[in-house]
């Protein structure tokens, strides 16, 4: 199948790549040159494992390719895909203003009955409106279909090529049929393509994810909650995740949720929920608590040093939203610092692969340590914000040896708290007694 795809950020290049990589004739297509320029040569703007394997190879083998001209590219095309940004808007809902143009352009550029397809994440109703800008503008026949991209940073090809189902929102037949053979392949395994109207597919994929902020919210209110009554969280995590209704994933407490998807969803699901005149308070509270949860390691650590921090060097262990990602978007680690810098403490932080993009918001303020020892040496204290793999069996002699005090706050409890008090460490975590 031919195929073009709107924008080269995170989905878009996923999904280019995937697609090609499945035998489709795929052309990736941004405004931005000097991105095209490097895609073309074979630089990938951001760290996702495997994707730059995936899209070298499929340059190299024909399939895939990266343009600026998008008119020229849409015409030929029987699926065009919108991939492109749908940041947050002044008053917390999504601008649209990317995802209409870029409709808008793909319309005067139809040459034959096309698939046109929004992979962005957009609030209710934007399929129509997609259909009613392309509408406006041509006399060719095409169909807009929903198709809300579930994959998660640092496992973005594994969920794409292997999802746990595929949504597909359309009331046309054609397009229906074109979009079960273009995902066939990665439904194989008997995951389902689950077929819906338009309107549906929108909302679930908010739905999803502010369900699992919900969930994530909700343990970290559970933790705090564990500290006071003098329960221990990941007990009780264990407990309530066995129930078969409740399973295990996304139940961990940690220092927030962060990212580009889960703040801006909960946040835009709150505007249509507003718009629409429904009331769903418990989205708010949500919020509220990823916001505590954010400044609760800068609590702690004024709790146990008193309320300045002037003259304390303190050593940060991850900067990136999570791990296997550059991505500093909405990271709590921003909140964190910016904490610990506003009560005058020096910074020394270290994360695997996110310090280009960390010297971006940061800049010279804090220093960037090659390694997590480094980042440690002659510390007051050492923060542990994201759950890198490396940072999960330190040799702890060392660590202690190099530290100025071993004192550790874990905002993502990676360690047992009665182990880090025998190998002689002062260890706050959450909501472990
Ligand atoms: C998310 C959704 O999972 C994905 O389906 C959607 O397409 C995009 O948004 P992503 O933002 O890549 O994906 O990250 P995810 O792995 O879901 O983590 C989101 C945030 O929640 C991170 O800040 C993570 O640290 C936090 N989190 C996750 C927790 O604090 N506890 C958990 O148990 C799980």
């Amino acid at each position: 199948m031919k195929i073009s795809v709107i924008g080269t950020g995170y989905v878009g290049l996923v999904a280019g790549a995937c697609f090609a990589d499945s035998g489709n004739d795929v052309v990736c297509v941004d405004i931005n040159a000097e991105k095209i320029a490097r895609l073309r040569a074979g630089e990938v703007p951001i760290y996702e494992p495997g994707l730059e394997e995936l899209i070298v190879r499929n340059v190299r083998e024909g399939r895939l390719s990266f343009t600026t001209d998008l008119s020229g590219t849409v015409g030929g095309s029987q699926v065009v895909f919108i991939a492109v940004g749908t940041p947050e808007g002044e008053s917390g809902d999504a601008d649209l203003s990317y995802v209409l143009t870029a409709a808008e352009a793909i319309g005067r550029a139809l040459k034959q009955y096309t698939v046109v397809v929004d992979k962005s994440t957009v609030p209710v109703g934007t399929a129509e409106r997609v259909r009613r800008t392309i509408a406006a503008v041509t006399r060719v026949e095409f169909d807009v279909v929903s198709n809300p991209e579930f994959l998660k940073e640092g496992a973005a090809l594994e969920d794409f090529t292997r999802p746990d189902r595929v949504v597909i929102g359309t009331d046309s037949e054609q397009a229906r049929a074109i979009m079960a053979d273009l995902y066939a392949p990665f439904v194989r395994t008997g995951k389902p393509l689950i077929f819906m109207d338009a309107a549906s597919a929108e909302l679930t994929k908010y739905a999803a994810n502010a369900m699992l902020a919900t969930r994530i919210s909700f343990m970290n209110d559970i933790a705090c909650l564990c500290e006071k009554v003098g329960a221990d969280v990941e007990m009780v995590r264990k407990g309530m995740g066995a129930d078969k209704r409740i399973g295990h994933s996304f139940l961990f407490p940690g220092v927030g949720y962060g990212g580009s998807c889960f703040p801006k969803d909960v946040k835009a699901l709150g505007a249509t929920a507003r718009e629409a005149g429904v009331e769903f308070d418990l989205l708010r509270a949500v919020e509220r608590t990823n916001e505590r949860q954010k400044r609760l390691l800068v609590h702690k650590a004024l709790r146990h040093f008193g309320p300045s921090l002037e003259g304390r060097q303190l050593g940060v262990w991850g900067l990136a939203f999570k791990p296997r990602t550059d991505d500093m978007r909405e990271a709590p680690s921003v909140e964190i610092i910016e904490g610990l810098l506003a009560k005058g403490a020096r910074i020394v932080a270290h994360d695997p692969v996110a310090t280009a993009s960390a010297q971006r918001v940061f800049g010279n303020r804090i220093t960037y340590a090659p390694g997590p020892y480094a980042a440690a040496e002659g510390a007051d204290a050492l923060f542990i914000v994201t759950e890198w793999n490396e940072f999960r069996h330190p040799d702890f002699d060392r660590l202690k040896h190099i530290m100025k005090t071993p004192v550790i706050f874990d905002g993502r409890n990676l360690f047992e708290p009665e182990r880090m008090r025998e190998r002689g460490f002062t260890y706050f975590c959450l909501g472990r007694g």
